[in-house]
This record gives C-alpha cells, sequence and structure tokens, in this order.
C-alpha cells in the first residue's frame, strides 16, 4: 500500500510560513486546518492564507475545513487550484453533491468523520470521495492525544473500501506519531497527518522518512 505523510502545518510558527514549509519538502501533501471558531473552538486562517500558501508550499496542498457553511465555502478552496479540499460530514446535508462539485472544479474531495460519527451512517457515500478522513482526535487542536477507538472505525472504513472495491484513500489525522503509525496502518491507514510530531523536530524530513518507514514495514 502506498504510504502518504501529510505535516499539519498547525504546528508550524505562523509568522513565518515561507521558511517553515521549506523545511518539509519530503512530504506527500501538506495539511492545511482551516478553522472558523464554529464548527471548532479554535481560529487558524482563511481563503487568502491559503492562496498565499498554495504559491509558497514545495508540495501540493490538502486543505482540512473544519467550518460551518462548507456549501458555502468549500468551492473558494478548490477554485485556489489546491490539491485536496476534506470538508466535514457533520457540516453539511448533502456530503455526496458537495464532493462533486470540488471534483468538477478539479480538486480531490475528501469526507471528514469526527471521532463519534459512525463509520456506517456514510459508508455508501465513500464511493462518491476521493479520500476518507477518521479523526483520531477531535478536531481544533494539535498536540492531542490519539483516541483508540477510533482505530476501530479505521478498520470499518478499511472494510468498506476493500468490499466495495474502491481507490479511496484513508487518512488519518490527530495525535499520530511514532508509537501508533505502524498500528494505525495496520488498521487500514494509508494516508497519515501529523502535526506536532513532526514539527517538534528540527529535522522534519528525517522525521518524515522515520514516519514513513514505520508506516511502510506493517
Ligand atoms: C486537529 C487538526 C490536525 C492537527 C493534528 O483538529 O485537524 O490536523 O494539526 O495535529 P497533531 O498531529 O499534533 O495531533
Ligand atoms: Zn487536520
Amino acid at each position: 500500500m502506498t504510504v502518504r505523510i501529510c505535516p499539519s502545518i498547525l504546528s508550524a510558527d505562523f509568522a513565518n510560513f515561507e521558511s517553515e514549509l521549506a523545511t518539509i519538502s519530503d512530504s506527500d501533501l501538506i495539511h492545511v486546518d482551516v478553522m472558523d471558531n464554529h464548527f471548532v473552538p479554535n481560529l487558524t486562517f482563511g481563503l487568502s492564507t491559503v492562496e498565499r500558501l498554495q504559491q509558497l508550499a514545495p508540495k501540493p496542498l490538502d486543505v482540512h475545513l473544519m467550518i460551518e457553511n462548507v456549501d458555502a465555502w468549500a468551492e473558494k478552496y478548490a477554485e485556489l487550484g489546491v490539491f485536496s479540499v476534506t470538508f466535514h460530514a457533520e457540516a453539511t446535508e448533502n456530503p455526496v453533491a458537495l464532493a462533486k462539485r470540488l471534483q468538477a472544479l478539479g480538486a480531490r474531495a475528501g469526507l471528514a468523520l469526527k471521532p463519534n460519527t459512525p463509520v456506517d451512517k456514510f459508508a455508501d457515500s465513500f464511493a462518491a470521495f476521493d479520500q476518507v478522513l477518521i479523526m483520531t482526535v477531535e478536531p481544533g487542536f494539535g498536540g492531542q492525544v490519539l483516541i483508540e477507538h477510533t482505530l476501530d472505525k479505521v478498520s470499518q472504513a478499511r472494510a468498506v473500501i476493500e468490499q466495495r472495491g474502491l481507490s479511496t484513500w484513508l487518512q488519518v489525522d490527530g495525535g499520530i506519531d511514532m508509537t501508533n503509525i505502524a498500528r494505525a496502518a495496520k488498521a487500514g491507514a494509508d494516508t497519515f497527518v501529523a502535526g506536532s510530531a513532526i514539527f517538534k523536530h528540527s529535522d522534519r524530513n528525517s522525521q518524515i522518512a522515520l514516519m514513513r518507514a514505520a508506516a511502510s514495514n506493517t
């Protein structure tokens, strides 16, 4: 299985994005957390910052929208030309319709599920998505500890993908580090977001390589 490592710049120095992005050049995708202080109790940045990040980033942007009103906002991110736009299943009435609109704009569409949102409820929608994101912490903040029961959801989501013969990527986000990335891979994840586990090191690319190796040897 192809392993993808996606550093989350939520753990980067927000006043020095240009130099911070240069330190994660060996990543597969660069994970960008957009938070509105409504869907989650934290605020990061919006469209204009993502537009500038898109110009500076050494790798494609994987935008994770933790916002309300995704039906009004998600397409604006796709229009920037980012690689993928992931929104929360809990934030829209019709996830499949929004996925189609994002894909029509050339972006990959991602469906994110919070820790207490059951996989079963959205399994029939997986085929419409390029990637599914199982949150392994409550969204909103970096540096939290992975919630163990979410790995069971990763296994369930992997089973859905296999049983239905889908090519959907399966992403995990939150508390992923060297102590648990192999277990997340074993549960079926192929795409790994890591913020603090990468940015706390001065040599980020070495950490990306270590995480990639740990996820690949399962
Ligand atoms: C949390 C964000 C994550 C966050 C992960 O809501 O979606 O992307 O940056 O950070 P770590 O890896 O430190 O848990
Ligand atoms: Zn995220």
